[in-house]
């Protein structure tokens, strides 16, 4: 009797364990929690707005679908809000990074992503006009209306700063030197390095 029991519950186990497992490859088998493999993910650029999406793969308590990936809290609906009003759009470039006292690192290492073109020095012309003329003059040779109330604007073309290289210019114009400002916040580094062009035809003038 006793070993009847046993070899009964031995082959009723052995089925199961049989059964358990499918034949075709892509039966994943019974889930016995679905729930607790298939987390509702937030996903940021999709948005299933449907709460009975997907319910036949899912047992929440709550009877939302497994598809449903939209967030009742925001705006929309969405998960990825939208950027606030007057957000400015930073470009290609990366923040900068390198700190005001490192000039010579910035002098040595950087170079200027854009082209050597008309288009590109023309930009960097009415820039310099706008940005830098009142104290530089448009020359940058001799000071601006600003510039001569202004001691010490130097000449583009003396011997201390006719030779510094674009990463120089570049740097100075963005975080300033001595008694100069830093024009980061209202110069993109794209429109900076435009007036770089143009300040290295001034300097070779
Ligand atoms: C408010 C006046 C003012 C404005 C605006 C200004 N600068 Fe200057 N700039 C100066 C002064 C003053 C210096 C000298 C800084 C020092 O060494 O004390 C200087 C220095 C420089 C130098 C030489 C840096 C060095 O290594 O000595 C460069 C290059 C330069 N400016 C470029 C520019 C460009 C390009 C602009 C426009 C984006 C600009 N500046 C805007 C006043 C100005």
């Amino acid at each position: 009797m006793k070993f009847n029991k046993v070899f009964t519950l031995l082959v009723a186990s052995g089925a199961a364990l049989l059964i358990s497992c499918g034949a075709g490859k892509d039966n994943t088998g019974y889930e016995y929690a679905p729930n607790m493999y298939h987390s509702v993910a937030y996903e940021p650029l999709k948005q299933v707005k449907d709460k009975e999406s997907g319910l036949w793969v899912n047992s929440t308590d709550e009877e939302i679908g497994e598809y449903y990936s939209s967030n009742p809290n925001n705006e929309f609906e969405m998960n990825m809000l939208l950027p606030v009003e007057g957000t400015v759009k930073r470009g290609d470039f990366l923040p900068y990074r390198i700190p005001k006292d490192s000039l010579a690192l910035a002098a040595a290492t950087l170079t200027n992503p854009l082209p050597n073109t008309k288009e590109v020095l023309a930009d960097g012309k009415a820039l310099y006009g706008r940005f830098c003329s009142h104290c530089h003059g448009s020359n940058g040779t001799e000071p601006g209306l600003v510039g001569e109330r202004y001691a010490g604007v130097p000449s583009y073309t003396s011997a201390a700063i006719k030779n510094v290289t674009e990463g120089h210019i570049f740097h100075v114009i963005t975080l300033g030197k001595g008694r100069m400002a830093a024009h980061d916040s209202q110069l993109s580094q794209e429109e900076r390095w435009k007036i770089v062009r143009y300040v290295q035809t001034l300097q070779k003038q």
